[in-house]
């Protein structure tokens, strides 16, 4: 269903890999409400992706993008101007990796180098991409943006490993640069904390299949997945939320704030 919520509102959307990726929905929520955006991705992973099929479904162009280059994201700020024929309403950074994971390195025996690429690709990339906007005055007023987060910065989950820290990291700089964004443009920063959902990154994390199924029994209302985080994000780009910045916004069916459910109990007694 569309309301036409993001009509005449323009963005840029990092991080569609496949029709699995949050952000893959997030351009077709957005697309039905009438937003206009540029598409990109790393290098590699349009070769890989399907993005081209992204971008014809939405009448959009794709500009390949390593969030880590700041030459990259200067780039695609100033032709995605060009193409959109203005500043931004929004953007979504929803872009993140780790090494160690990947390679299946323990918390406890971390390779730094592969601790500092993760970082820089899941972290820091999102203070680039922010100063990158912000210097470029790329932003609208009133305009929004948002990154994708899990709630591992507040809480031990042990194989999510470290990106457990790149997402405390993430969020802080949702708060930090979010003041300065909120100052002196007039643009809100944001992140969501989303439920363990099934794509490429959520995937890679070891032992996902229990994960996801323990977080399904513990929410009141189950798992939020991929649609109902485009759904909300969608929320967060629109005029209908334009003093809520600043914040960590869990959409996670409840998940965040469960000490125990009766579903977890009864599968707990049973081994007993
Ligand atoms: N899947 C989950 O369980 C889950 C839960 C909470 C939060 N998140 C977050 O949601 C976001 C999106 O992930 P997803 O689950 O849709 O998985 P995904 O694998 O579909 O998306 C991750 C994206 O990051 C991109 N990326 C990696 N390195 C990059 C770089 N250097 N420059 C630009 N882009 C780069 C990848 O190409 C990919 O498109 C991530 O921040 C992830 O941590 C995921």
């Amino acid at each position: 269903m569309s309301y036409n919520l993001l009509k005449g509102k323009r963005g840029i959307i990092f991080g569609a890999l496949d029709a699995n990726s949050i952000a893959w929905k997030t351009a077709e929520r957005v697309h039905e409400e009438g937003g206009t955006f540029v598409l990109t991705n790393a290098p590699i992973a349009l070769r890989m992706g399907q993005i081209d099929e992204l971008a014809k479904k939405t009448n959009s162009e794709v500009i390949p993008a390593d969030a880590t280059s700041i030459d990259d994201l200067e780039n695609l700020v100033n032709k995605s101007m060009e193409i959109l024929g203005g500043k931004f309403d929004f953007v979504l950074h929803s872009i993140g990796m780790s090494v160690n994971v990947r390679k299946g390195r323990a918390y406890t025996d971390q390779n730094y180098e592969w601790t500092k690429k993760g970082t820089d690709v899941s972290a820091m990339s999102f203070h680039k991409v922010m100063q990158t906007l912000y210097k470029a005055d790329a932003m609208n007023e009133w305009g929004s943006i948002v990154a994708l987060t899990y709630m591992a910065a507040q809480r031990v989950f042990p194989d999510y490993n470290d990106m457990a820290d790149n997402k405390a990291y993430l969020e802080s700089i949702a708060r930090s640069f979010g003041y300065f964004f909120g100052r002196d443009k007039k643009v809100r920063v944001n992140t969501i904390s989303q439920s363990p959902t099934p794509t490429t990154a959520g995937q890679g994390v070891k032992g996902f299949d229990g994960f996801i199924a323990y977080a399904e029994k513990m929410s009141p209302l189950g798992n939020a997945t991929a649609q109902d985080c485009a759904d909300y994000t969608v929320t967060l780009f629109s005029d209908l939320t334009r003093r809520v910045t600043l914040q960590n916004l869990y959409n996670d069916g409840g998940f965040s704030n469960m000490g125990v459910s009766d579903a977890v109990m009864d599968e707990f007694l049973k081994n007993q």
